[in-house]
């Protein structure tokens, strides 16, 4: 609901409240500034409050308005009780990543479902949430076995997860793992008439400040740093998800917000700015920064991507995307700079 008011009245209307699940994350931690800085009271839940390496950016996000730590594990149903108690909105970030696992099914599948019904019963019994956002991936939408160039995917097209299971390709646990959350917490939400919005972003690049460089920029900055091990994880990429989509970390945090926001919202959307090829972005790379010798010959790798994803559905609603392909790299790049990993 809309509230009109003069700014006298402003000290007596209540904030709105929102839980933010996962806060330490590369998203989760600019999700919870930007909710601070539009005025919003944020409930965050860490897996160790008193790991003070790990939440360090998060206390001083503190002198932006209220924001309170709690301690939850997605494995933990009790664990989101206290954090969701009384907030408008749930943003459920979190979720288990470990792309060299050996037991992807215990390590990031049943985590994740788990964690999707812990943190959705938390939000049934507050009887105050009015919409749940979960983040998803453009890695639940865009897998399957389907060939050729210039297929577009949207909100309908949902990842072949009996494909992953059966072939297990390289990391295909990451996928299914998200691809089986995002479903189970469709069934949950329509059972137990809960307001859901699900957002699927692409790989997202930007400027963090979590206390590392998050693995997601290091891939998106491979072909820069030349590190062959990531370059080669983003030709899998490719190979697996039918493109590279890249989209600015600060576009998808608005979008979350915009969602939460925009009452007509409802069902999946794709939260995507670029996409492209690992051939075309060597090229764009190379051309934009020289200094880096971004090399351009990718030997017989496929100059074209299978795919792209829309976000034509965010962009219908009236979300405007701040960041283009240039503006991405420009941050990232001075990131890098900024923490001594490029001249
Ligand atoms: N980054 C991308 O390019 C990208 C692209 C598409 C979608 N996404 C999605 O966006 C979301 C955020 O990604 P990110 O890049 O910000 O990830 P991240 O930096 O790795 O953060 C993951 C978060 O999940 C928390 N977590 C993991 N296992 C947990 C458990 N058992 N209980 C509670 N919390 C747990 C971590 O907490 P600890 O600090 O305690 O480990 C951390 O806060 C994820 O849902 C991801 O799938 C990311």
């Amino acid at each position: 609901m809309i509230h009109i008011f003069s700014s006298s009245m402003a000290s007596q209307t209540k904030k709105n409240t929102a839980c933010v699940i996962g806060g330490t994350g590369f998203v989760a931690s600019l999700l919870i500034k930007l909710l601070l800085e539009k005025g919003y009271a944020v409930n965050t839940t860490v897996r160790d409050p008193d790991n003070q390496k790990k939440i360090a950016h998060l206390i001083a996000l503190q002198h932006l308005g209220d924001l309170n730590i709690f301690a939850a594990d997605l494995t933990n149903e009790e664990s989101f009780n206290a954090p969701i108690a009384c907030c408008d909105f749930v943003f459920h970030v979190a979720t288990p990543v470990n792309f060299a696992s050996e037991d992807p099914e215990n390590d990031m599948i049943k985590p994740a479902i788990q964690g999707v019904h812990n943190v959705l019963k938390a939000c049934a019994k507050a009887k105050t949430v009015k919409r749940v956002i979960l983040t998803s991936s453009a890695a639940a939408v865009s897998i399957n076995k389907l060939n050729g160039t210039g297929l577009v995917m949207d909100e309908k097209n949902w990842t072949d997860v009996e494909f992953l299971t059966s072939e297990k390709p390289p990391t295909w646990g990451y996928p299914a793992s998200k691809t089986l959350a995002e479903k189970a917490a469709w069934k949950f939400a329509e059972e137990n008439n809960i307001d859901l919005i699900t957002v699927i972003p692409s790989l997202m690049t930007g400027p963090s400040f979590t206390p590392h460089i998050p693995d997601s920029i290091n891939l998106a900055m491979s072909l820069i740093t030349g590190n062959k091990f990531l370059i080669n994880g983003l030709k899998g990429m490719q190979m697996l998800s039918g493109s590279i989509s890249i989209t600015h970390v600060e576009d998808v945090c608005r979008a979350h917000i915009f969602l939460a926001e925009k009452v007509s919202a409802s069902g999946r959307y794709i939260c995507c700015g670029v996409n492209t090829s690992v051939v075309e972005l060597a090229k764009f790379l190379n051309k934009r920064y020289p200094q880096y010798q971004v090399p351009t010959d990718c030997g017989d790798f496929p100059s074209k991507a299978k795919l792209i994803i829309t976000s034509e559905k965010l962009s219908s609603e009236g979300f405007s995307f701040k960041y283009g392909i240039e503006e991405i790299y420009d941050q990232t790049v001075e990131y890098f700079k900024a923490n001594g990993l490029l001249n």
